[in-house]
């Protein structure tokens, strides 16, 4: 199953739609290293006529003399060397009388080579409006992308007819790479291997999942075993901070003060820092709701780079020295614990939004957050207008009556919060609750939720619909 097609129908309709429609078409389609831009293009390309050129770090002679060699095997004729990017659409537009679609992955190769590309890119389509031309760009590196193509000092400003932030998957969509796992299995693998397609494909349902982690992140010269080293290194031009920030998100600072001390910069500077490692979906903000602004804690929200930061990266002198095994006895006795986190931040992120959109709770989504004050926490808070939702995760199992208990304890908490509103839920999910039959089970204002219940009903929901 692990060749699948999976998710992504949002982008393919854009996709669909932007063809579907007149003119020249301008699509931006970015997304960090590895999410699936060139996977979904191909599978957009593939029912129509067109070109797809992926570029590469190269002259500008190398990069159209390649483009001109496809153009004319396309065309089954010799057409001569293209010299720049106006006139490929210019040859484009002349040979093919319907919807023609070019691809160019990469792109920003391109305009390495060549800078001059966006300008022209600019002219031709504000010259030639109504082409057949579909014109994709796409690539990974966001930050080009974000200011240079999509920002107003860009010539393309203005331009594009759609663009497309691919991220990761979700949890629903990443368990169809290892279908066959149980709803705990699943959430071992998710653990480690995160919400990346083309990282979770390395998982092989057929073997445990720590002979995965084995074979695919401890082993060195396994894939993923320097794969985070290389998406920092692709990524950013001084990794040292961004490693520092996220060791000491792993490590348990999650204030940006802490993190701006651990990594040496002002508090001011942290920012930045911050928001580029959330536009990659590395870490999040996550806010403590109804209180002033400031009130902030720091979340690796993708377990990949978490599991790397944590088991990984401290242990590479002994995996180096061939110690894998003992590395992996480590992680079997701390996981559960290392599961406890992984798990909150998605019940939070997902799972509880999944659960209410499928009326398996009922309640509205609304703002997402979670409280803390003086010590005192509450893992997920879900407020909208006239309700609010209040959350405990235990990664536990628990009895009906000690989750009711729990749910109690929950509701005087949130009698200090100042965030309740008309209507009032206090739910407490646990691993698995004993004696409840149903995955969740609502009684007056509270609501007991078994998690690893809620998840195969999730999942036989979503794979129906
Ligand atoms: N929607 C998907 N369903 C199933 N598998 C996928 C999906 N998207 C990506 N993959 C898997 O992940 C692999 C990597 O994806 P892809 O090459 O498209 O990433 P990319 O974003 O183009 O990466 P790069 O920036 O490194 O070029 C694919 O070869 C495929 O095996
Ligand atoms: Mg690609």
């Amino acid at each position: 199953m692990r060749y699948q097609f999976i998710d992504r129908e949002r982008e393919l309709n854009i996709l669909e739609k932007e063809y579907r429609s007149k003119g020249t078409r301008l699509i931006i389609v970015y997304g960090r290293r590895r999410i699936g831009k060139t996977f979904l293009l191909n599978k957009f390309a593939s029912n129509k006529k067109h070109l797809f050129y992926i570029a590469i770090e190269s002259s500008k002679n190398i990069i159209y003399r390649d483009i001109s060699n496809k153009i004319s095997t396309l065309l089954g004729k010799p057409i001569g060397l293209l010299e720049d990017i106006e006139q490929v659409l210019e040859l484009l537009t002349r040979e093919f009388k319907d919807r023609f679609l070019i691809v160019l992955d990469e792109f920003q190769y391109i305009v390495e080579a060549d800078p001059e590309t966006p300008s022209r890119l600019q002219r031709f389509i504000d010259l030639n409006p109504n082409t057949n031309l579909v014109i994709v760009l796409s690539g990974s590196a966001v930050s080009f992308f974000e200011k240079q193509l999509l920002g107003y000092k860009s010539p393309l400003f203005g331009r594009r007819t759609a663009s497309i932030q691919l991220k990761p998957l979700r949890f629903l969509d990443t368990w169809r790479f290892y279908e066959k796992y149980s709803a705990l299995e699943a959430l071992k693998a998710y653990a480690a291997f995160g919400p990346t397609p083309a990282y979770a494909r390395y998982v092989n349902d057929d073997l445990d999942v720590f002979s995965n982690i084995l074979d695919n992140i401890l082993r060195p010269g396994s894939y993923l075993y320097d794969e985070a080293l290389n998406f920092m290194r692709q990524e950013f031009r001084e990794p040292s901070t961004y490693v520092a920030i996220i060791n000491g998100v792993v490590d348990g600072y999650t204030r940006p003060v802490e993190l701006a001390n651990i990594a040496r910069i002002t508090s001011k500077t942290i920012t930045k820092y911050i928001e580029v490692l959330e536009k990659l979906f590395i870490i999040e903000r996550v806010y403590s709701l109804g209180r002033k602004r400031g009130n902030v804690q720091i979340e690796v929200i993708d377990p990949y780079f978490y599991f790397w930061f944590k088991y990984v990266k401290p242990y590479m002198n002994q995996l180096e020295s061939g110690d894998e095994e003992r590395v992996l006895e480590i992680v079997e006795k701390t996981y559960n614990e290392y599961l406890a986190h992984i798990v909150e931040t998605l019940v939070r992120r997902e799972l509880l939004l999944d659960a209410i959109s499928l009326n398996l709770i009922k309640a509205e989504t609304g703002k997402v957050g979670k409280w803390w004050y003086k010590g005192e926490e509450i893992d997920v808070v879900i407020t909208s207008k006239n309700m609010c939702l209040f959350a405990e995760v235990k990664w536990s199992d628990m009895s009906k009556q000690e989750a009711l208990r729990e749910a109690r304890i929950l509701e005087a908490k949130a009698s200090r919060t100042g965030l309740q509103k008309s209507v009032n839920k206090y739910a407490v999910v646990a691993r698995r609750i004993e004696d409840i039959k149903k995955p969740v089970e609502e009684k007056q204002q509270y609501v007991l939720v078994d998690l690893l219940k809620l998840l195969e009903t999730l999942k036989h929901k979503h794979t129906m619909s």
